[in-house]
């Protein structure tokens, strides 16, 4: 009867691929809508670690119905190791997997365009991207030219269109020239499996609406690098936040019933931009030790820093969170003290936006919160947290005016509170 958006809150990396993967049980289809291989989503059950980059986090259920929407850009090549991976796991994901047909396609010269635009930016001016091609893709995708996933059914104009874009390519950049044939001959290879999955997401997600069942809609990213409401420049190229949800299925808004803003209890950054309350040096080692900090997809460090509250209300006003989710809360566990950005101390200070354009300026005031110095590790029940750490949960739910609905305490799966 309706959707339910779980999506990001800060930038990126908020543990959303574990909630997901932990709500779906109650859900019948879980979509995701934007974004694509630069996505890392991790979940932990027992010994195994499973990271997703395409497909939604759902996919481990054999019994749940998964989508990749139209808003999302698919690495044909990339989707089909991670399928086959499953396939092994005997999941058999093909037969549950629908991929938009108006999604569009990440080629290999997508890759190596976003590859070779990153090192003409000069030091500072980087984006720090994962190289998924994704910025190239969109790009084409705004420019109305492109692939969409529709022509994996005439391959052989696919092939032709392709040629001559890399042909072009090829002429204009001798020393980082790709061969068309190569990527043409792989995906020629997964033909026949994803035209089976390809399909109108669009109407599915409408008639299941109209059924009755319940779509869980996933974000990838977060909504400070969202293109449009991010610390732009430093974003992706796609809209992490809600209204992205609506374009990139294709359903109504009056269909969103519930958005789920995930954040960690801290704040962490992979790439470059602003970050007001990042934490340099041995505190911020300190942190991405405990934390674990190191990038999914790309296998970076992760910048650390503190709880950025200018931030968290700017992004649920944003999405009109209807509650919110705190995730490695165990992280915190051996602080004797938790500091929580409440001020940017400058003029405009609430405007999170203007005060972005002028990060230097920026002074962040903290507010210092008790540690608990005590282990949250796999606590299921909110009662039974240290004193301190649900002091430290009711004053983010007061700072933010929103319901904490679910609080991460461990990577497993298992490791969960659900308030409501
Ligand atoms: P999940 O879904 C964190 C960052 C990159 C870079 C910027 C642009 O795991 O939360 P792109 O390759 O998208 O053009 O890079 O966005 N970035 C992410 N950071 N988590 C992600 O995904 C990210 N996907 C992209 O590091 O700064
Ligand atoms: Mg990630």
């Amino acid at each position: 009867m309706s959707i339910h958006v779980v999506l990001g809150a800060q930038w990126g990396d908020e543990g959303k691929g574990k909630l997901v993967h932990a709500l779906s049980e109650n859900y019948d289809i879980i979509a995701r809508y934007q974004g694509g291989a630069n996505a890392g989503h991790t979940i932990v059950i027992g010994q195994n670690e499973f990271i997703f980059h395409q497909a939604p986090s759902g996919i481990l259920y054999p019994n749940k119905q998964c989508f990749i929407g139209n808003g999302c850009v698919v690495d044909p090549l990339s989707l089909a190791e991670e399928i086959d991976k499953l396939d092994n796991m005997g999941l058999h994901p093909e037969k549950r997997l629908k991929i938009a047909f108006n999604a569009h396609i990440v080629t290999s010269l997508h890759k190596k365009i976003d590859e070779h635009q990153e090192s003409l930016r000069s030091e500072g001016n980087k984006i720090g991207t994962t190289h998924r091609g994704i910025g190239p893709t969109y790009m084409d995708k705004i420019a109305r030219s492109g692939f969409r996933m529709v022509e994996f059914f005439d391959l052989e104009q696919l092939g032709d269109k392709f040629t001559r874009l890399v042909s072009d390519w090829n002429k204009q950049h001798p020393d980082a020239s790709i061969s068309a044939q190569e990527w043409i001959d792989s995906i020629a290879e997964h033909r026949d499996r994803f035209v089976k999955m390809i399909d109108d997401v669009s109407e599915i997600c409408l008639d299941a609406i109209c059924d009755g069942k319940k779509i869980l809609a996933e974000g990838a990213q977060g909504s400070l690098l969202d293109i449009d409401h991010g610390t732009f420049p430093f974003v992706t190229s796609s809209n992490p936040t809600v209204g992205g949800a609506v374009t990139g299925l294709g359903v109504p808004p009056q269909s969103i019933k519930r958005i789920t803003g995930v954040f960690k209890a801290y704040t962490t950054r992979v790439g470059a931009g602003p970050f007001p309350t990042e934490l340099t040096g041995e505190e911020g080692e300190r942190l991405r030790q405990i934390g674990m900090e190191y990038g999914a997809t790309t296998g970076r460090e992760r910048r650390c820093g503190w709880f950025d509250g200018v931030a968290a209300k700017y992004t649920t006003r944003l999405n009109g969170f209807t509650d919110i989710a705190i995730t490695k809360m165990d992280i915190l566990d051996p602080y004797e003290e938790i500091q929580f950005c409440t001020n940017y101390h400058r003029d405009k200070a609430d405007k999170f936006q203007f005060a972005l354009q002028n990060p230097e300026t920026i002074k962040p005031q903290y507010q210092t919160i008790t540690g608990w110095r005590d282990s949250t590790i796999g606590t299921t029940e909110f009662e039974k947290l240290p004193a301190k750490a649900i002091e430290y949960i009711q004053f983010i739910e007061k700072y933010l005016d929103v319901n904490v609905s679910l609080i991460s305490t461990g990577s497993d799966s298992q490791h969960l509170i659900r308030r409501f």
